[in-house]
């Protein structure tokens, strides 16, 4: 398959890896691109590409990129989009700290929809939910006891299957997580958010969310930062 992964840092650094070494055809794209763009792309065997070149060809397009860097994002890609393509959204708002403030998600947007409607194209959410950390050593294989289980949340069934495939092949359990209008049952600080738990328990954990879990998250980090950074 192909796939276009866009931002190349913690997040979408290991899932271009994991899938170009699961022998997919991979491009990848950043904001300053240049050496350390294609000298990334070498290692992983990838593609470079330039962002608004993202889109031609590919099946998917996965979005790691910082929230606030998404309306640049979607304006590079205005019209190059196909209708049938994979739009990935692995972000996760954090104003005052990684992101600046965006007014519709300060009012209650839903991430991902947000995002949807900038790029003015159905959106899955997945990979959101994991800490880098444990994207990048805790992935297993299918079967493995205590595998981590990811939500996926999206309005296009066949798009939603495809992206669990890729959750899986990234080594971790893909579990539905609804609609994209569902999707704030898996924003950061919710029960499932980066808990490193199996199916069964995300599942569970899912249906506990609830919209001031994430309000309460974005003003504890907008106070105390991630562990480790001043
Ligand atoms: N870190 C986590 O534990 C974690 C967990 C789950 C989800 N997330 C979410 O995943 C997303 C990526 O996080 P990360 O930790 O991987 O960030 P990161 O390590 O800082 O990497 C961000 C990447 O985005 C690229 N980028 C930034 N602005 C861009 C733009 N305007 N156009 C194209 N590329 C752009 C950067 O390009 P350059 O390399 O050229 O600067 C970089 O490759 C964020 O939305 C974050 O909230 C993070």
């Amino acid at each position: 398959m192909k796939i276009t992964v866009i931002g190349i840092g913690n997040i979408g650094g290991t899932i271009a890896q994991r899938l170009a070494a699961a022998g997919h055809e991979v491009s990848v794209a950043s904001s300053r691109g240049g050496e350390k763009l294609i000298e990334f792309a070498q290692r992983i065997s990838a593609r470079p590409v330039d962002v608004q070149d993202a889109a031609d060809d590919a099946e998917a397009v996965i979005l790691s990129v910082p929230t606030e860097a998404m309306p640049d994002v979607a304006a590079k890609l205005r019209g190059r989009i196909p209708p049938t393509i994979a739009i990935v959204d692995s972000s996760n708002y954090v104003p005052g700290l990684r992101d600046r403030e965006i007014p519709e998600l300060e009012h209650g947007a839903v991430e991902s929809e947000w995002i949807s409607n900038l790029f003015g194209h159905r959106v899955i959410k997945a990979f959101n939910s994991i800490n880098y950390r444990s994207l990048q050593g805790k992935n297993a294989s299918p079967g493995t006891p205590g595998r981590i289980a990811l939500p996926v949340a999206g309005d296009d069934a066949d798009q939603k299957r495809l992206v669990m495939g890729l959750v899986d092949l990234v080594g971790f359990d893909p579990v539905d997580g609804g609609m994209l209008a569902d999707s704030w049952h898996q924003q950061p600080g919710t029960p499932a958010y980066t808990t490193d738990l199996g199916k069964e328990q995300v599942q569970a954990r899912l249906s506990l969310a609830n919209p001031a879990q994430t309000l309460a998250w974005r003003e504890e980090k907008r106070h105390t930062g991630f562990p480790g950074q001043r």
